[in-house]
Formats: structure tokens, C-alpha cells, sequence
């Protein structure tokens, strides 16, 4: 903290952050100028930077905030400025795993609200706050556009569709005892820094993950369908007087025509397939 010659202290942080360790600035150094030789103009790295940055502390520090300043020509304030202003770059050390239960509007009455509550008693942790083990960091979070899989919970950004109170407890559960959990979609699961690293804009290398990368759902597909011209699909009706065949049996898309026929949630641990959609509920209540 900044203090006055009389000792006392203001309250204010201390200027400048302290840099990072000579091997640690060398090894970050080298991963930045890759980012940056990427854009035209160098503050348009400022976003993966900050994820680089954050997959080395784990979250964005004052000395990381620096770096990224200096490495591209910024004051602190305006990287400050980005960086609190966007959701996915954390502010205070966090947890291996990132357990974002959606309380947007559709999850919310899907399920959200009561797996987000009941986490909090099972972890006993409140939003934003981390389990003992350093394991798991609870918040709720925005919609993350798969409201057709609602109640959804985001593990490192990783999406577990159709979540009940009962198998969101199983994931965290799991989560702590270092047990290996599949997301619905995408790619396998990794911990929290090295998510970061994915979004800096670094290959992930294990095997498997860029071909398992999970698209929409089929609901959340339909407009895009629709505009392109395409057939919809067997639930879109035809508007009264449009001359649209009223009574023709409906489209039965053959599997490989189904938009989710790849893409579709995955019956894994960490999903709970005998509530596809409704209301979550403690098991047994
Ligand atoms: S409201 Fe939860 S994903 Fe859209």
C-alpha cells in the first residue's frame, strides 16, 4: 500500500506492480510477441495477452496487468480497463476448476437457481469464492448461448448440458476428488490455467480435443437454418395462409440430417439423461 512520509497508509496500491521473475518474463515474453505478431495493430493482442497472462497466476494480477501494458505500448489504466470490464478474466486467485452454473432467465426456471443454491450448501462456498482444496470456484454466471441444453453448468468454459441438483453435486464432487469427468460437448476438460492458454491463442495438443469441439444445439440452429434457405426442422410451423402444405406429415430428418446428430449431448457421468429438461429437484424430495 502507498503510504505518507508519517507512515500512514492511503489505501492505494502500490505503483508500479512488481515485474514478473527473469526466466518467467523471458518464457512470457516469447509467447507474447508470437500473439502480437498476429494483429496489424498490437493492441488488438490485448485480450489474448490477458488470458496469457492469466494461465500463468491462474487469475490477472497487477504484475501481469504490467507486463501486458508495457508489452504493447498501453498505460495500466487502459489495460485495467479491459480487463475488468470482460467476465472471463478473474481478479483474485481462484480455484483448478471454474464451476459456472447459468441464472440467466431460461436456466434459471430450467433448474439454474436451485443447482446454484445447492451448490453453494454442498461446496460451502458463496459466488466467487473457492472450496478449501483450492479445487473449485463457484459463480453463477450469463447466458452462454446453449439455452437448449438448459440448466447448464460451464466447467473451464467446457459445457455439462441438462444438469439436475443431483448430478451438479456428482461433478464437483468428482471435480475434488481429482476424478476424471467428460464434458456434454467439446473437448476433454483441463484445468483453469491451462484453458487460458487455449484462449491466449496456443494450439491445444492433446489428442482429440480440436475434432471433439461441440457445436449448437439444434434449437439454437433453426434461424440459421431458416436463412440459408434450408428445410426447418419438423417443429417449425408454417404460418396460417403462407401456402405451405398444412397438411403434410412432418419432416422426419434422417440422422444424418439431424442438426444434432454430432453434436448432440453425450450421455456421460456428469449429465443426468433422465432429465432432459425439466425443473431440477434434491433427488428424493
Ligand atoms: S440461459 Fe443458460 S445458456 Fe442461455
Amino acid at each position: 500500500m502507498t503510504t505518507t512520509p508519517e507512515g500512514v497508509s492511503l489505501g492505494m496500491p502500490q505503483l508500479p506492480a512488481p515485474d514478473y521473475p527473469d526466466d518467467v518474463r523471458a518464457r512470457l515474453e516469447a509467447d507474447a510477441r508470437e500473439i502480437i505478431a498476429r494483429y496489424p495493430d498490437s493492441r488488438s493482442a490485448l485480450l489474448p495477452l490477458l488470458h496469457l497472462v492469466q494461465s500463468e497466476e491462474g487469475h490477472v494480477t497487477r504484475t501481469g496487468q504490467r507486463f501486458c501494458a508495457e508489452m504493447l505500448d498501453l498505460t495500466t489504466a487502459e489495460v485495467t480497463a479491459v480487463a475488468t470490464f470482460y467476465s472471463m478474466y478473474r481478479r483474485k486467485p481462484s480455484g483448478d476448476y471454474q464451476v459456472g452454473v447459468c441464472t440467466n432467465t431460461l436456466c434459471a426456471v430450467m433448474g439454474g437457481d436451485a443447482i446454484f443454491e445447492s451448490l453453494q450448501d454442498h461446496l460451502g462456498v458463496g459466488n466467487g469464492e473457492t472450496t478449501g482444496d483450492g479445487k473449485v470456484t463457484l459463480e453463477h454466471i450469463e447466458c452462454n448461448a446453449a439455452c437448449d441444453f438448459a440448466p447448464v453448468v460451464m466447467v473451464n468454459w467446457e459445457f455439462f448440458d441438462n444438469q439436475t441438483v443431483a448430478s451438479a453435486k456428482r461433478l464437483v464432487d468428482d471435480l475434488r476428488a481429482g476424478t476424471q469427468v467428460e464434458p456434454t460437448r467439446g473437448a476433454p476438460l483441463c484445468t483453469f490455467k491451462d484453458t487460458a492458454r487455449i484462449l491466449a491463442g496456443f494450439p491445444d495438443e492433446r489428442e482429440g480435443a480440436v475434432e471433439a469441439s461441440g457445436g449448437a444445439g439444434p434449437a439454437s440452429l433453426i434461424g440459421l437454418r431458416l436463412a440459408k434457405g434450408e428445410t426447418g426442422p419438423a417443429r417449425v410451423v408454417h404460418p396460417r395462409g403462407s401456402g405451405a402444405p398444412q397438411d403434410e406429415p412432418p419432416h422426419d430428418p434422417s440422422p444424418s440430417e439431424h442438426l444434432s446428430s454430432h453434436d448432440a449431448p453425450q450421455d456421460t457421468s456428469a449429465s443426468d439423461p433422465s432429465h432432459p429438461a425439466g425443473p431440477a429437484a434434491e433427488e428424493g424430495e
